[in-house]
């Protein structure tokens, strides 16, 4: 292990802790987002992790942090390690996750220690079926996206809050069914707890106002509406606290949002994938899926990565947090010849796969269960809008002859539909 100076202690937190936090770290806060895409906040972060893996020979690089234990990973070998080692010693839990998630899932399995995650964990797989790119609701899930897709292709410019809006609908309607489809105020009490959540420690949990979110989720899950995730939850074990885990759900389906739109600008830019990803009759929309992997790859929605120890290891002491910065292994020029550009068929040809720290997921035990799923979702949606018709961006806020740009700010996208060919 090597030890960074507090010069470049200092640098890390301005360059990869501060914008995440800034940005908003579990609600994304678009004022701040429009100023780091202006700024391309993430460039000169990715430039400074290059240097630090030059100068330290890529060893685990111990941080001067006050009073904790702070050691950032600098090699794709040491990402698949950790990543590999969860729960025990490499704990998803963190002190700053529990302290963020706490005020909106107190019972996730993401900061579960140990020995409750094992249950909770078997509960996200059973209903989310990850490693299945067919979940066994497709059919009927599929008719909700073809349906929610309609409307949003009645609308001659999609910006993000039109988009957003019958996003949030869809979503409703996949995890508890239609009678919830126009319930905005569970998503609403959910956007206020995940604001609250952005300051951590900092802000006072709001109990009666978690306890309002979880009573309204409650209430939709205990229909079972059949063709929903309420439907498969209602048939798996009873011992887990499932409001919690659909409370992460929804929560995550906002990154999803945020990665259809980014797709949709890739698509925008790129005509000859667009034209690809329209002509895609495979049953799991593999060439759209490989399309919004590459939106996660080239803009992660989880930047940073964190895992605990929860004893001494080769990383620190026992409580030692590490920290992946992802958008630096994402986009490594001296890895990927593909570092800043749409390369969709790397996902389909195996140099992603066979890239350890290329993870939009995440890896190993504590992998998104959700993936496969979200990836159907979006794929299916982006598919049913590309049907006839193509998007384009008046702003050209991305050119395929140029790098892509390290931040994309996807709040103020704004796309016009064209019938194909036109
Ligand atoms: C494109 C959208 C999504 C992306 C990029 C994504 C990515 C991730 C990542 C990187 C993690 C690991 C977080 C960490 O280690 O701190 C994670 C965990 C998780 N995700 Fe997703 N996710 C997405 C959508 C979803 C959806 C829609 C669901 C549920 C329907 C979901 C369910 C979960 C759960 C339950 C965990 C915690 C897993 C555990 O601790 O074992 N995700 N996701």
């Amino acid at each position: 292990m090597s030890t960074a100076s507090v010069a470049e202690t200092a640098k890390v937190a301005a360059g990869v802790v501060l914008p995440s936090i800034a940005e908003g770290v579990i609600k994304r806060r678009p004022t701040v987002l429009r100023a780091a895409q202006l700024l391309q906040l993430d460039r000169p972060s990715v430039r400074m992790m290059e240097r630090l893996r030059d100068k330290h020979g890529g060893r685990p690089l111990r941080l001067q942090v006050p009073g904790r234990s702070v050691t950032l990973a600098l090699t794709a070998e040491d990402v698949a390690t950790v990543l590999a080692g969860a729960p025990v010693p490499f704990s998803p839990s963190t002190v700053e996750k529990d302290a963020a998630l706490g005020h909106f899932q107190p019972h996730g399995v993401l900061i579960s220690d140990p020995a409750r995650r094992a249950g909770r964990r078997r509960f996200n797989e059973e209903v989310l079926e990850p490693g299945k790119a067919l979940h066994q609701l497709a059919a009927p899930l599929r008719e909700v996206i073809v349906d929610e897709a309609a409307a949003l292709r009645r609308s001659p410019t999609l910006s993000w809050d039109t988009f957003a809006q019958g996003w949030w609908r869809l979503v409703r309607r996949v995890v508890f069914g239609k009678a919830a489809q126009d319930d905005h105020t569970v998503t609403d009490l959910l956007a206020r707890l995940r604001l609250d959540a952005n300051w951590a420690y900092l802000h006072r949990r709001r109990d009666g106002l978690r306890e309002e979110f979880t009573r309204r989720l409650n209430e939709h899950l205990a229909r079972a509406e059949p063709g929903s995730l309420a439907e498969v939850i209602a048939e798996v074990d009873g011992e887990t606290p499932a409001a919690d885990q659909v409370a992460h759900w929804l929560f995550a389906f906002d990154a999803a949002a945020m990665v259809a739109f980014r797709t949709l600008a890739l698509l925008a830019s790129h005509p000859e994938a667009a034209r690809t990803a329209a002509g895609d009759a495979s049953p799991e929309l593999a060439y759209l899926r490989a399309c919004a992997l590459e939106s996660v790859r080239l803009w992660p929605t989880t930047p940073m990565l964190l895992r605990e120890t929860t004893h001494d290891t080769a990383w620190g002491p026992a409580g030692t947090t590490i920290l992946v910065f992802t958008p630096f292994f994402h986009r490594d020029r001296a890895r990927l010849s593909y570092a800043d550009n749409f390369t969709p068929a790397i996902w389909l040809d195996g140099r992603a796969a066979a890239e350890p720290a290329l993870v939009p997921f995440s890896a190993g035990p504590a992998i998104c269960p959700g993936r496969d799923l979200v990836l159907f979702t979006v794929s299916t949606l982006l598919s049913e809008l590309l049907r006839e018709r193509e998007y384009r961006d008046p702003a050209a806020t991305l050119s395929p002859a140029d790098p892509l740009p390290a931040t994309l700010d996807p709040f103020h996208l704004k796309f016009t539909a064209h019938r194909a060919g036109e």
